[in-house]
């Protein structure tokens, strides 16, 4: 595929011979020119770039909006999180919890580094975190989050751990079942598929992603469905994310 920009279009040609030419501002060319900035972005690494209230949070910035209007809207009791890294996403979780008066975080990681686990300790927000260390996977570290979720209330879990299928898979299969209805199991960073090739990626991320693992589990399991997140406000012409969480929430819709 060959793209042409110019101050006021957008041209498109296909390998097949075929040319679309779309207007600067439709929603045609904002989707063309969002996927080459998300692959232009992935190989300058710009989602290693931010910070939330001081801890590093690797995440495309929409991600972050699009997830703040996900727990506004569901207001969980537990935001519990695999892959914890600088923390940044704790903090980001524990400050819509301060700001919303309720919910805590639960954090886990294979590893948490000594400076980052200080950082986080130190944080103004600790108070609304638990840091819990090891594989996500693991029976024993699974029993610890579910020991977190009490009976009756509602939790939202978010997958950015390992990314691979099999183990975003054993996650969904693991954590599911603390998702109440209408709440949200999400499986982060399936843009790893449309990134494949790329520097940085392996040859098998066209396949081997966690949005195969969400259409798989899915596929699976009739009580979850893929939802797209209604934007809440929409004064634009765009109704799709940019998004680095392609296919990415699952919502729980029945028991
Ligand atoms: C992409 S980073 C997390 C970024 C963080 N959520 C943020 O938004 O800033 C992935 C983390 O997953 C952790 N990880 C990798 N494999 C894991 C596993 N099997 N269980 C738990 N954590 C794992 C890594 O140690 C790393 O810190």
């Amino acid at each position: 595929m060959k793209v042409t920009v110019e101050d006021d279009r957008v041209s498109v040609s296909r390998a097949d011979g075929a040319r679309e030419e779309y207007e600067i501002g439709s929603p045609e060319a904002f989707r063309v020119l969002s996927k080459l900035w998300l692959r232009s972005g992935w190989d300058a690494k710009y989602v290693y770039s931010f910070t939330w209230l001081g801890r590093p949070i690797i995440q495309l910035p929409e991600d972050l909006l699009r997830l703040q209007e996900v727990i506004y809207r569901v207001k969980p009791d537990v935001i519990v999180e695999t892959g914890v890294a600088h923390g940044g996403s704790l903090i980001f979780h524990a400050s819509l919890c301060k700001a919303i008066g309720k919910g805590r975080v639960v954090g886990v990681d294979v590893e948490i580094r000594p400076h980052n686990r200080s950082a986080i300790e130190a944080h103004e927000l600790f108070s609304f975190i638990m840091l819990i260390e090891g594989d996500s996977t693991h029976p024993t570290i699974v029993e610890q989050v579910k020991a977190q979720v009490k009976p009756g209330e509602t939790a939202i879990v978010l997958l950015d751990s390992n990314h691979s299928k099999a183990h975003v898979l054993a996650e969904l299969n693991a954590y599911a079942p603390l998702v109440t209805q209408d709440s949200y199991i999400v499986a982060m960073d399936g843009i790893m598929g449309d990134v494949a090739g790329a520097p940085r990626t392996q040859s098998d991320w066209a396949w081997n992603n966690p949005r195969q693992a969400a259409l798989e589990f899915v596929a699976a399991h009739p009580e979850f469905e893929i939802e797209e997140p209604v934007f809440l406000f929409n004064e634009s012409h765009i109704n799709e994310r940019v998004t680095y969480w392609p296919s990415a929430f699952l919502k729980r819709v029945s028991a």
